[in-house]
């Protein structure tokens, strides 16, 4: 195991009705601004819940941050706390509306060009305005980690940053908030969950062998309550199942000590980024073909998922491993979530162009050994077409 550090500050509250704790998470004497997406939070009573939860708390609303945030919408959000003086904000919404507040309350502290903080990955970051969340969309992990993706709509660049600073202070996640979201966004979220942890396990052996079976069961478990979470939209234990693996899968535990991948995430922001795709599609068509690309250096590991993930145990290691992988398409395929551009009415067209935007973006030597060049890259775009 490698050494590491293992810092989560953020206070989870979970279960149902939970959104009337709002009054005792957020500080009395805050002024609050309440950031979320476009009308669902509306339609389905969460934003009054919220606002009935806060009491008599001075509060402001910014809605509008929509999924893939903006970085254009975000500093109007950014010029409204300067203008009005709130001193606090709540995210109410997914993991779009919670990385579009990490922003803010980042960029409301930052002197300078606040693009910096994601052109730097974050390192420009020095403080960031206190936050909470209350959690409608079980996928990113948003609500309890560090990170942020954005994206720049002038330039199509979509580009993640990190700090210690933009840990929410608290996460509601009340299961009852899901019922409410398309099929299309319950898929999305089992796949974005499945695909973190295999950025994170999917390597090599590292003798970690609680971060392997955490991982193991994460993804054991959305492999059974995925299909059940599309089929029982209001079975409230399934969606509390899938709540908590999506956050487990992205706060930070299963990837101490351990080597980690991101490779497809990154080739996956840049189809969103240029063609509009959900992240979670993007990941879809991207991770089949990245494993068999890279399966040779990550052998080991597709045989020990095959055996411990899918419980395949006849044939050679080569035969379990490819079979893991089809087997891993077929589950995606299954959460009705396709594997292949041209399911998306994408052709070999669009190879070229994203393989531009990565070298653009500096993601030119990806992967656990730091050896996807833009080549190697190109060639997972051409096999998943
Ligand atoms: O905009 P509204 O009307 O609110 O509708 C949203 C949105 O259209 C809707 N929705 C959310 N909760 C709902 C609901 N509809 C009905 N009932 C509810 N309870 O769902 C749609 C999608 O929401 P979004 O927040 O975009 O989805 P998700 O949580 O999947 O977030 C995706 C974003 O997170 C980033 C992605 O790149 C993408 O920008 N990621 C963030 C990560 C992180 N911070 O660690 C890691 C991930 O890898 C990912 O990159
Ligand atoms: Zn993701």
């Amino acid at each position: 195991m490698k050494n590491f550090e293992f810092y989560n500050p953020t206070r989870i509250v979970f279960g149902e009705g939970k959104i009337a704790e709002l009054n005792k998470l957020v500080p009395k004497e805050a002024k609050v601004l309440i950031l979320f997406g476009g009308e669902s939070a509306r339609k389905t009573g969460t934003l009054d819940e919220v606002e009935k939860a806060l009491g008599n708390r001075q509060i402001g609303l910014f809605g509008g941050i929509a999924a893939n945030p903006r970085y254009e919408t975000l500093i109007k959000a950014v010029d409204k706390i300067h203008q009005e003086g709130y001193d606090y904000l709540l995210a109410v919404g997914g993991g779009s509306v919670i990385d579009g507040t990490k922003f803010v309350a980042a960029a409301a502290n930052f002197s300078g060009d606040s693009w910096d903080i994601l052109t730097s990955g974050g390192e420009k970051v020095n403080t960031a305005l206190p936050f909470g969340t209350v959690l409608t969309l079980p996928a990113t992990g948003s609500e309890m980690n560090k990170n942020a993706v954005i994206t720049r709509e002038a330039t199509h660049s979509k580009r993640a940053f990190m700090h210690d600073t933009v840990y929410p202070q608290f996460s509601i996640l009340d299961p009852v908030k899901t019922f409410t979201l398309p099929p299309r966004q319950i898929s999305n979220g089992v796949i974005d969950a499945f695909v973190h942890v295999m950025e994170q396990y999917l390597t090599y052996p590292a003798n970690a062998p609680v971060q392997d079976v955490f991982a193991e069961g994460l993804l054991k478990t959305l492999i059974d309550i995925g299909p059940k979470a599309l089929a029982n939209p209001h079975d409230y234990d399934t969606r509390a199942s899938l709540m908590w693996t999506a956050t487990l899968a992205l706060n930070g535990l299963i990837g101490v000590g351990v080597p980690q991948d991101w490779s497809t995430h990154m080739l996956g922001h840049e189809i969103t980024a240029l063609y509009g795709l959900d992240h979670a599609q993007t990941l879809a068509i991207v991770l089949p073909s990245m494993l068999l690309e890279k399966r040779p250096q990550k052998q080991a590991k597709l045989v020990q998922y095959a055996q411990q993930v899918w419980g395949i145990h006849e044939g050679s290691e080569e035969q379990q491993a490819i079979r893991a992988i089809e087997l891993t398409r077929e589950f995606f395929e299954r959460m009705n979530v396709k594997t292949r551009f041209s399911d998306y009415n994408l052709n070999q067209d669009v190879i070229e162009p994203l393989v531009e935007s990565l070298i653009k973006n500096g993601m030119a030597a990806l992967g656990e050994h730091h050896d996807i060049t833009p080549e190697i890259s190109r060639r997972i775009y051409i096999a998943s077409l």
